[in-house]
């Protein structure tokens, strides 16, 4: 009757991979698929239909340049997806993810300078991306490369165009995590060569993360993201506490789901109770939502609870 935190589906923001071939299972992710346009629709109508309020979309390019060039392209594969998902008017909020790492034959979340990325020089790149999705009528773009400036760039570039409505949700916070392991099989973005620790954050930070997000709230971020979530639960406390007025949106990240996936096959752990006693936690740390490949299992488990 007290009790102080509640998990409901509504709670949940679903991450859809999104391809034009090999569609199929992701190894390392089990129950977790990249679909065709088509499948994705699917995907989002069951994400509907279980109560969840958002996706968050993933393409894979049907090629790759050093420049990402398939990024800026009105007929790839997202702003495909977009028009089509919010073409079935769904009752979801369709966010897309603003980052080249799946785009550039180097893997690296930008243009390159020799072996580095380019901060300055990536920042029209993903301008142009997040105007690209807007005008495919995407709701939000969440841009996760973790470039200086990318939220100001970006904020720029969509009210020049007309796309005052669209908002941002900021990667704000994300660490340089190994957690990210099985998302980079997945989208197919793993570096060629180097790390990415010029850009993501040392995972020893905590100070500079409540930094990072500070500056991305002046830029005109309108909603921030911490990330991962269950290794940071501290940072999201702090950046409840620091921010209440702003919405806390935590990523429930690839690596976190499949330890729980591996630990339940191997009976070491039930995968119902684990699952929703970490998402509680993120919530109770003060996440309001929680973007996780959980969702929709999460959303069934919770349903079946309340019986
Ligand atoms: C792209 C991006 C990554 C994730 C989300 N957007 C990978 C990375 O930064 O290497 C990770 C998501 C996950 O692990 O579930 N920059």
């Amino acid at each position: 009757m007290v009790q102080e935190t509640r998990l409901s589906a509504a709670d949940f923001i679903y991450p859809i991979f999104v391809t034009r071939k090999d569609a199929g299972p992701i190894e390392g992710m089990p129950g977790v698929f990249r679909y065709t346009i088509d499948g994705a629709v699917q995907a989002a109508r069951k994400a509907e239909a279980a109560g969840v309020s958002g996706i968050l979309l993933f393409g894979l390019p049907t090629s790759k340049d050093e420049m990402a060039s398939r990024a800026l392209s009105r007929d790839g594969i997202i702003p495909e997806a977009i028009r089509v998902i919010k073409g079935a008017e769904l009752d979801l909020v369709v966010i897309t993810d603003i980052c080249v790492c799946s785009y550039t034959s180097h893997g690296h979340c930008g243009i390159l300078d020799g072996e580095t990325v380019s901060n300055d020089a990536t920042l029209p790149l993903l301008a142009e991306m997040a105007q690209v999705h807007a005008e495919s009528g995407v709701d939000v773009v969440a841009p996760s490369g973790m470039m200086d400036h990318q939220v100001a760039a970006i904020r720029d570039s969509l009210d020049s165009a007309g796309y005052q409505q669209v908002s941002i949700l900021s990667y704000a916070a994300k660490y340089a995590s190994a957690f990210y392991g099985p998302f980079r099989d997945a989208a197919g973005g793993a570096p060629q060569f180097g790390d990415r620790k010029t850009h993501q954050m040392n995972p020893a930070n905590a100070f500079e993360a409540l930094r990072e997000i500070e500056l991305d709230i002046e830029e005109g971020a309108d909603l921030i993201m911490i990330k991962p979530a269950l290794a940071y639960l501290d940072i999201i406390r702090q950046a409840r506490d620091r921010w209440p007025e702003i919405p806390l949106i935590a990523y429930n990240v690839s690596g976190e789901y499949s330890m729980v996936k591996a630990a339940a096959a191997q009976e070491y752990a039930d995968e119902s109770t684990t699952v929703l006693e970490i998402l509680n936690s993120i919530r109770r740390a003060g996440a309001q939502s929680i973007i996780t490949y959980h969702a929709l299992d999460a959303a069934h488990w919770l349903r079946n609870s309340k019986k």
